[in-house]
């Protein structure tokens, strides 16, 4: 099957001009009396991927950095002063360092440290934070800490906003809680810690600052600021953890499930590959903690109501970055990967009487989280994919054929590795392909009709990474959202052979990003949704139930060249219709409408429109203006005729009586 497509010249349907003399609006035929095929409940979905502080420093909600001193630098992140002494065997195996605090030998010296966050400590006046320790007195007594929020930059007599002490009154590790009310607001603070006991030494491990509020009240939760724009997503998928860290820059540092499952305090560090895959956006203190680990992800794919979707190594180290092949690992060395799968299942979905099952159990969660899908490789290419593939594809089907499994089709939209791939997917019989697409405006704009002429019996479509990057703007603003929202009408009439599409990737910190456009942004303490954002929203919140034809003398509106820049879908809900037409050129253009297939005695009636359109197209929202860019809605009065603006996403809300 060759899904090449020819990518038309720059721009193609944009400079069409509209003809101004257009007497006629072009009539879409609307043929509701004959639905076709269903919206899969997949369908719209996230893709998230600790990329741009994503999860430490993002969306796990925790405040310290290096919390338990296992960064390679132990004491990246914190000043410690006075006599702070590094050790390595602390209570928990997989993460042994932790410091003493001791008398540093005069009364006037003080000995502690101070933790500098993530680009800062983001607090709120009037918020709750939880600071959590485990500690103990080493030599009997009773140790005690004065915790603080502190400005360093103040020019304030001090330099604290808010002291708490913390006493230590056992020689045996203890968890230590206490709640800190911050009496202001400062995106940038830091935590000072401070022995008050000099003669009495402390040793502390695992020190920890949460919002008490988080999303859902979780302790070990996320932001909830982030978390919410999420679910207001209503996405129908989660796809987790990744993207290339998945794989790794080595096997070593690929994103291994189990170690980021059991309690936090003893879950490894890993490598983050973002932190010098590019060195022009270096981030040497970027590190996973796996705080935000496999539980989480299921856990908060439940809440947001999404199908998890998680994506487990084949054994390939990230392609881009390992040319030597015996940086993978080889076909007949996979079982420990295949297991690693076969278990993740277990974790998911076995009963607790398993041994995974009983962890997730132990966890918090009894109850399966019934997993349906799991992916196999990110995108990896060549035959040395395949060949990996083949035996976890044996080994899950022999023992979870409910189970429908992802494969790839490598990093580009189209060319030989493409070619090479989807045959093989299909020859495997992988239940869906994951294709990844970072393109340019033309390609969008070539791209309305991509899936109109796919193989309907091979495996179906997970578009699992996608945005427009425009050559020269490569940030978000409006008109790549439109043209993304375009070629989204694609995805929506092809929905019997697109059953999941998520645009990549979710989120980026302000300070702290090395990939851009990104659907969501945020600093310490405030974020914004991005107009791509609103448009994957508006796809989730119209997505309707099935598909209805939607054509123009018997051909969708995919931006084809004589159509003027206009892309078009339509959906039934119940007695809803929603039609979504996008027109990506300069000049107003009008529809006439003609619902076909009515039963006699049923009419049409207007509902409503919803207008996502501006003329600012390379501008998009921010942190001072988070809704610059949003949808509005607008009363519909006809049913014969609509007319959209340039430069317009607009979805036309009907009710059939
Ligand atoms: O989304 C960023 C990266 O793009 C992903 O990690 C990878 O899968 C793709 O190359």
């Amino acid at each position: 099957m060759n899904k090449s497509k020819t990518i038309l010249t720059a721009l193609l349907a944009l400079s069409l001009s509209v003809n101004a003399f257009a007497q006629e609006p072009r009539t879409l035929e609307l043929n509701i009396g004959k639905p076709g095929a269903p919206i899969q409940p997949t369908m719209y979905g996230i893709f998230f991927e600790d990329i741009n502080y994503a999860a430490d420093g993002g969306l796990y909600a925790e405040l310290i950095k290096n919390r338990s001193f296992e960064f390679p630098n132990a004491f990246q992140g914190w000043k410690p002063f006075g006599n702070v002494e590094l050790r390595n065997d602390g209570p928990f195996e997989r993460n042994p360092h932790y410091v003493r605090l001791g008398n540093v030998g005069h009364g006037h010296k003080h000995t502690g440290l101070d933790n500098e966050g993530f680009f800062g400590i983001g607090i709120k006046e009037g918020e709750e934070y939880r600071f959590s320790v485990w500690a103990r007195a080493p030599f009997g007594g009773e140790g005690r800490i004065r915790v603080e929020f502190v400005d360093t930059d103040s020019m304030g007599e001090r330099q604290h906003y808010t002291q708490t002490r913390v006493r230590i009154n056992s020689s045996e590790w203890k968890q230590y809680e206490v709640v800190i009310k911050s009496p202001v607001t400062d995106p940038k603070a830091i935590l000072r810690i401070f022995l008050e006991t000099p003669t009495v030494s402390v040793d502390l491990e695992h020190i920890s600052l949460f919002p008490v509020d988080t999303w859902k009240g979780h302790k070990n939760g996320m932001r909830k600021d982030l978390a919410q724009a999420l679910a207001d997503l209503k996405p129908g998928v989660f796809r987790f953890p990744g993207g290339c860290i998945v794989e790794g820059t080595d096997l070593d540092t690929r994103y291994n499930w189990k170690n980021s499952v059991g309690p936090v305090e003893n879950r490894p560090l890993n490598e983050n590959r973002w932190q010098y895959t590019f060195p022009h956006r270096f981030y040497p203190d970027y590190y996973q903690s796996y705080g935000l680990g496999f539980y989480e992800f299921f856990l908060l794919s439940e809440e947001i109501g999404s199908e998890p979707l998680p994506i487990v190594s084949c054994g390939l180290a990230c392609q881009f970055q390992n040319n030597d092949e015996h940086a993978h690992v080889a076909v007949e060395d996979l079982d420990p990967y295949i297991q690693d799968a076969l278990d993740l299942i277990e974790f998911a979905n076995g009963s607790p009487d398993t041994k995974w099952g009983a962890l997730r159990a132990e966890m918090g969660h009894p109850e399966p989280f019934n997993l349906k899908y799991i992916g196999v490789g990110n995108e990896q290419w060549g035959p040395e994919y395949p060949a990996r593939l083949e035996p976890f594809i044996k080994a899950i089907r022999a023992k979870y054929p409910e189970i429908q499994i992802i494969g790839s089709s490598g990093p580009n939209s189209e060319g030989d590795q493409f070619d090479f791939l989807w045959p093989e997917m299909a020859r495997l019989e992988a239940d869906l392909v994951d294709e990844h697409f970072y393109r340019p405006y033309d390609w969008f704009l070539s791209q309305g009709a991509r899936y109109d002429s796919y193989d309907r019996k091979g495996p179906k479509v997970f578009a699992g990474e996608y945005a427009c990057h425009a050559k020269g703007r490569k940030y978000n603003h409006f008109y790549a959202a439109l043209l993304e929202s375009a070629f989204m009408t694609g995805l929506e009439r092809n929905a019997d052979i697109v059953h999941m599409a998520t645009y990549a990737p979710l989120f980026a910190h302000v300070e702290g990003w090395q990939w851009r456009p990104d659907l969501i942004w945020y600093d310490n303490l405030n974020s914004f949704r991005t107009a791509s954002w609103h448009v994957q929203q508006l796809y989730s919140q119209y997505k309707g139930e099935k598909v209805i034809k939607a054509t123009v003398n018997g051909a969708a509106l995919t931006g084809a060249e004589g159509q003027d820049g206009l892309f078009a879908s339509a959906v039934v809900d119940g007695n809803k219709v929603y039609v979504k037409v996008v027109n990506v050129s300069d000049k107003e253009q009008s529809l006439a409408l003609n619902f076909k297939g009515l039963k006699r005695k049923q009419s049409v009636s207007a509902v409503q429109r919803v207008k996502f359109q501006s003329e600012n197209l390379y501008e998009d929202n921010d942190l001072k203006n988070p809704d610059n860019f949003v949808p509005v809605v607008e009363a519909l009065n006809a049913t014969d005729i609509v007319k959209i603006e340039p430069y317009c996403f607009s979805i036309y809300c009907f009710e059939i009586n």
